[in-house]
């Protein structure tokens, strides 16, 4: 009998870590774009993101009436949206009809150019061991100019792996902090980042050798790498930690967990919501090891910018709270300097203000603890494209394009800003 029951006890502990380490799949699962026409109906919106029911993934927050919010739905969930659709509360189309198709396109593609080219480039996303290996091998190839630095630990043991650039040591006190995918499926955010700083190592464009040269930079492309990885071997969709807060959903939005007014405003106390805010500020490992780096370095700070996708935005500090503090007149001004730069090279629209104003209250973000301890006079999250017709899953043909928009908006941040100092 026992014996049985120890066989038994291991074939299901087999079923259970087979079930675990298979890929999900979102077959069928459609793409929708929800708009609340009524307060009632933003509500109810926002109670199902927060509370993170199953069959609805939230690509966007709701934020107020009419703006449409993004929400990827399980064939279980189709009733309960059709009903919303019919009730007239809110406006409902679908986007896309099978969102594993979109996955399946996005990684056939990166199959067949990895294979093909053999190595890194800009018309395919990259897992973490290739960006790291990239990085790594930049390090040998530039050893003058470029240090290895690890930003954190996480969950998982990972390195928060990143590079220092510095052209001169006269920078030192000029220091510009660079920081992507703490969001794990926001894939073009690495994508942009190590575009950058590869144009930084081999543009011979006078602005942007200028602007390469003139500032120390920390590059960070994966500031969440259990999740990144996590998001390439098992669920495209993973946005949070790995850390296992309930036996029901794993990981915290690392992105709510930052320790200045946290838990304050748009979050979640909910394990299985995407913006569940962690049991206490600071209790991802990763969040805590970054916050002690950022701190180490913090006086050389003058920019602390943070890489996010998806919905065209430049946001500025604070998710808290609307009042416009600090240096905001300065930042917004530059901002939207900055957006209409970005906008010159394709026609890309970016919306530009708070976190507070533009998405909706949300605090406990990087960005805010960043400015909220240090000051640093420049602190900008981008959002990067689309608006929603991919989302997440943006063509790799989209990479190069939005990393040359983005570098254009660059420029312009960094020459305003040493206006200002005038
Ligand atoms: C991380 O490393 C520590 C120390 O080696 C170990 O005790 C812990 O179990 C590891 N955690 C994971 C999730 O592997
Ligand atoms: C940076 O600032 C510190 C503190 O003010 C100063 O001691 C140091 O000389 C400065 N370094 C450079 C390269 O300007
Ligand atoms: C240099 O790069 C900037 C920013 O990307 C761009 O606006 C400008 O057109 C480039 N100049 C040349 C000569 O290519
Ligand atoms: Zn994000």
């Amino acid at each position: 009998m026992g014996k049985l029951f120890t066989v038994l006890y291991y074939v299901f502990i087999l079923v259970i870590s087979l079930s675990l380490a298979e890929k999900i799949r979102y077959d069928n699962h459609k793409l929708y774009s929800v708009t609340p026409k009524h307060l009632e109906s933003l509500k109810f919106l926002r109670h199902l993101e927060e509370e993170g029911w199953q069959n609805y993934n939230f690509w966007t927050s709701p934020t107020r009436v009419g703006t449409p919010v993004s929400i990827l739905v399980a064939p279980e969930g189709f009733a309960e949206i059709e009903k919303m659709a019919a009730s007239s509360n809110m406006d409902v189309k679908i986007v896309h009809q099978n969102v594993q198709q979109l996955i399946d396109d996005e990684s056939s593609r990166s199959t067949v150019s990895t294979a093909r080219s053999g190595n890194f480039g800009w018309d395919s996303y990259h897992t973490l061991d290739e960006i790291n290996s990239w990085l790594i091998s930049l390090v040998e190839t530039y050893p003058n100019l470029l240090t290895t630095v690890e930003g954190g630990k996480t969950y998982e043991n990972r390195t928060i792996l990143g590079v220092k650039l510095s052209y001169s040591n006269a920078n030192a006190n000029n220091t510009v902090f660079l920081e992507a995918t703490i969001h794990a499926r926001e894939w073009i955010a690495p994508a942009v980042q190590t575009y950058i700083l590869n144009e930084f190592l081999t543009s011979n464009n006078a602005s942007v050798r200028q602007l390469a040269e003139s500032y120390d930079w920390y590059f960070f492309p994966i500031f969440n790498p259990d999740g990144y990885e996590y998001s390439h071997t098992t669920d495209r969709m993973w946005r949070k930690t790995r850390v296992p807060h309930s036996i029901l959903c794993a990981g915290a939005d690392p992105n709510r967990n930052w320790n200045y007014h946290w838990g304050v405003a748009g979050t979640s106390a909910s394990p299985c919501s995407d913006a569940y805010r962690g049991p206490a500020a600071f209790s991802e490992p990763l969040v805590r090891s970054a916050a002690e780096f950022i701190e180490s370095v913090a006086e050389k700070l003058v920019a602390y910018i943070s890489f996010h996708s998806f919905g065209q935005m430049l946001l500025l500090p604070y998710g808290h709270t609307s009042e416009h503090l600090d240096n905001y007149d300065l930042v917004y001004d530059i901002g939207l300097k900055a957006a209409e730069t970005l906008r010159q090279r394709y026609g890309t629209e970016y919306v530009v203000g708070t976190i507070y104003d533009t998405i909706y209250p949300a605090s406990g973000s990087s960005v805010d603890w960043v400015k909220g301890m240090f000051k640093t006079p420049i602190a900008y999250g981008y959002e990067l494209r689309d608006r929603g017709e991919f989302g997440f899953l943006l063509p790799a043909d989209q990479i190069v394009p939005t990393a040359l928009e983005t570098l254009d908006s660059f420029i312009t941040i960094f020459e305003e800003y040493e206006k200002s100092k005038d």
